[in-house]
This record gives structure tokens, sequence and C-alpha cells, in this order.
């Protein structure tokens, strides 16, 4: 067990990089094994999380080399797999589980999908109810149609699916299942979720078609291999966003970091706290990339809900750290999907920022947070969940005395090389470049 040892942080003055996005990086292997050729990959995520996908492909006969940790070179099979040596291995990734389950789902062999504990109570009903629908056989060995999964793929049709979940990865588990049926496959959502899936089939030359909340697709398509590069992953800059918006005097520039905007709900909940954010595009063309500067202030509340919540779900444990640090109430709400997270990170946020010392409001969907206390170090565990562990370690950097955060390995399922950052900013001065 890997524990962080944390204490306050002087102002940040640096330009940073972040590691690759942890959702485009699943799917450049996802589509790249799927194509017709060979591609080459730059800027992936070598974490645990991507190594889950990278693996499963591997064992689904699609020749990968590592040329380096952030490149990889995946040969196409034509969406024809071979049946797995033995179970697919999902690790503790969502992204991986759900996706695979629609790619699997059109394979004539069988297939099972296990995962560790946490992805073991995270709910699948989600995803095999409307691959059911399109003809896919899957059996849930997990109580409530939960983990370990068991496909016996087969011939699929298309369907016309309304979403109850604002959920980019049951989106996408029917537009790839989609991909293998007959006919045509949309799903609508409740709201917009992130569309990474939808641009990187249309950069492989398969283009979904859109009509507002609708997405969908033409069975027996072929994608083109193409190279690709992914971008930084706007969910771990967020982190070090947040600690310099947080720190009067801070400034911040990170450099080639994804700019989806689909995913940059962050950016616009740190500018309406009062942070100067500035936000440049370099690139548009498969994902929007460039670089987001931000000089820090004393932050005020905000209110985050209803459609924003899908673009930042993945930030709202850092952003419930901004709120900490805001003056004022702040109020988080419309975010019951933090519940089946890789924790349930509404209480596991609630708990660890009253640890801090921070009054919090716990909400059936959400939270309610009175912000701008002076803090204490705290003694906090991650719950297995790498955004709590981060979000807490950066409370930690505007806390009194030390901070320990403990049971951290959990970070390197998204952001490898997170507390070598947090050492550099913990630096004093300009040394923390
Ligand atoms: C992801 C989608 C989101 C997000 C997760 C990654 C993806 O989950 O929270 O970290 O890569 O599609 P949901 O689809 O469950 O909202």
């Amino acid at each position: 067990m890997t524990d962080w040892k944390i204490r306050r942080a002087p102002e940040i003055n640096a330009e940073i990089t972040v590691p690759g996005d942890k959702s485009i990086s699943h799917r450049s292997i996802m589509l790249a094994a799927m194509a017709n050729g060979t591609a080459t990959i730059t800027g992936f995520l070598p974490s645990e999380d991507c190594l889950s996908t990278m693996k499963a492909f591997q064992q689904l006969g699609v020749e990968i080399q590592r040329v380096d940790n952030t490149t990889v070179v995946v040969h196409g099979r034509r969406g024809k797999f071979l049946p797995p040596t033995g179970d697919i291995d999902c690790g503790n990734s969502g992204t991986t589980m759900r996706l695979m389950c629609g790619i699997l789902s059109a394979q004539p062999f069988r297939s099972r999908l296990v995962g560790d504990a946490s992805l073991s109570k995270r709910p699948m009903g989600r995803v095999i109810e409307p691959l059911t629908q399109m003809g896919a056989r899957i059996t849930a060995e997990g109580e409530k149609g939960r983990a370990p999964l068991v496909i016996e793929g087969g011939e699929l049709k298309g369907i016309a699916y309304q979403s109850p979940v604002a959920s980019a990865q049951v989106k996408s588990a029917i537009l790839l299942a989609g991909l293998f049926a007959r006919g045509s496959t949309s799903v609508t959502e409740p709201e917009q979720s992130r569309d990474h899936t939808e641009r990187m089939l249309a950069w492989h030359v398969v283009r979904p078609r859109k009509n507002g909340l609708t997405v969908s697709v033409l069975g027996g398509q072929q994608l083109e291999s193409r190279d690709f590069e992914v971008p930084g992953d706007i969910s771990s800059a967020a982190f070090w966003l947040v600690a310099a918006a947080a720190m009067p005097g801070s400034h911040l520039i990170v450099k080639n970091v994804g700019l989806n905007p689909t995913r940059t709900g962050i950016l616009a909940v740190l500018i309406r706290m009062g942070a100067h954010v500035n936000e440049i595009v370099d690139a548009t063309e498969g994902e929007p990339r460039g670089s987001v500067e931000i000089r820090g202030v004393e932050l005020k509340a905000t209110t985050i809900a209803g459609r924003e919540i899908p673009n930042v779900i993945d930030e709202l444990p850092i952003l419930a750290v901004a709120a900490a640090l805001a003056t004022g109430r702040t109020i988080i709400k419309d975010a019951k999907e933090l519940r089946v997270k890789e924790t349930d990170r509404i209480a596991a946020i609630a708990k660890n920022l009253r640890a801090f010392g921070v009054d919090v409001f716990e909400t059936e969907d959400g939270m309610e947070i009175e912000g701008g206390g002076e803090y204490h170090g705290a003694d906090v565990e991650s719950f297995g969940d790498h955004r709590i562990a981060m979000a807490c370690a950066v409370l930690g950097m505007f806390s009194e005395g030390q901070t320990t955060v403990r049971d951290t390995e959990c970070v390197n399922t998204s952001y490898p090389g997170f507390y070598e950052q947090l050492q550099r900013f913990l630096k004093p001065g300009k040394s923390n470049e």
C-alpha cells in the first residue's frame, strides 16, 4: 500500500503537459483493432485501465507492438477477432468492460469478462439491456446484472435505443455493436455525453449521423486504419487547473491537452467561480487540442447541475475541492451517477472533505459545500478510487500541517506520474516549472 504525504504548497508557476486522454486511448486501440490495416497511435496513456484494453485485444488475436511507453502499433483485424485464450480481465476499467460488451456481442464465439472488486460492483445492466434487444446473449454471473459477464456472440440487428442515462460508455457499446448489426442502430441520450467514439469513427472514415441527442450508425461498414495522436487528458489536467485557480498569484499553462467541448465543462465552471482562464485551440481535426492558461484568484461558489453534469462527471471530485476553497455555498446536484463510479464518490468526497474540516452536506444526487474555511491536514483513504486520491492530495496543498492519502496505487489506472508532478509543485518558487 503506497501512502502520500502532502503539505501546504507554494504558488504554482509552471508550464506542464499531462499524460494522454484515458477515454481516447481506449478507443484508439479498439477502433484500430477493428480497422483494416496498421496504425500507429502516439500519446497513448500507458495506465492500467488502457493496458487492460490493450491486453484484451491481444487476447483476441490482435498484434500490438509497444514502440515506447506512449507509442503503439496496432494491426487491425477487419472486425474479425479470434476466440480469447481465457477470461478477459478488465481490471478496474468500466470503459473496457462496457465497450468490449458491444464488440464481443457480434463475434461468433464465447467470451467471459471479469473485473476487480470495484468493477464487479458496477451496473452492467445498462449495456446488457440494449445489446440484448439487438440479439446479443449476455449472462451476468454477478448479482443484479453485474460482472463477470459471459457473452455468446452472434448476429445482431439494429435498434433505436432511448438511453435512460447520459453515458458515453452505454452509447459507445451500442454504436460499436451497431457497426456489426443488420440495418441502422441509433442511440438517443437524455443529455450530451462525451462524443469521442463518434469523432473517432469519423476519423476512421465511418461517419455516424447526428441529429440533436440522437446518434446513428449503419451496420456493415469497414473502418479504415489511420494513425492517431492522443491529446493530454483534461481530466488529469483538472487537478492542477483547480490547484492553480484557487491559489491567488499562481499561473499555470497546460499544453497539448484535449479540448473536446464535451469535456471542457471544468473550464466553464472555473470561469464562473472567478478564475482567469484562457483556452487556445491549436488543432481541431480528430480531437480538438491546445493549451489552457489559468491564473489563480479568490474563488467564489457556484452551482453545477443539469446538462453540465455529464461534461464534468469525472471532474466533480476535484470541483468539490474547488468548492471547499471558494467563498460561499456551492451546490452540486443531478449527479447521482457519481454513486456508481469506481466508488460511491458522493459518500467518499463528503467523508474525506469533512476530515479536512470542510462543511459538506450530502444529498442523494450531489452535495452542498460551504467553502472558504481554514483547513487542517487530514489522514484520508482513497476508497480505491484514483480521482478521490488525487482530489484529496490537492486539498492537502491548501491545508495546514500534513495530509496523508492512503492506498494510492489506484492512481495508476489513469495518471501514472501524478505524485511526481505533485512533488514538483510542492517546491517553492520557479523550481516547480
Ligand atoms: C467514459 C465515460 C464516463 C466517464 C468515464 C469514461 C468513457 O462514464 O465517467 O470515466 O470513456 O466513455 P459513463 O459513460 O458511465 O458516464
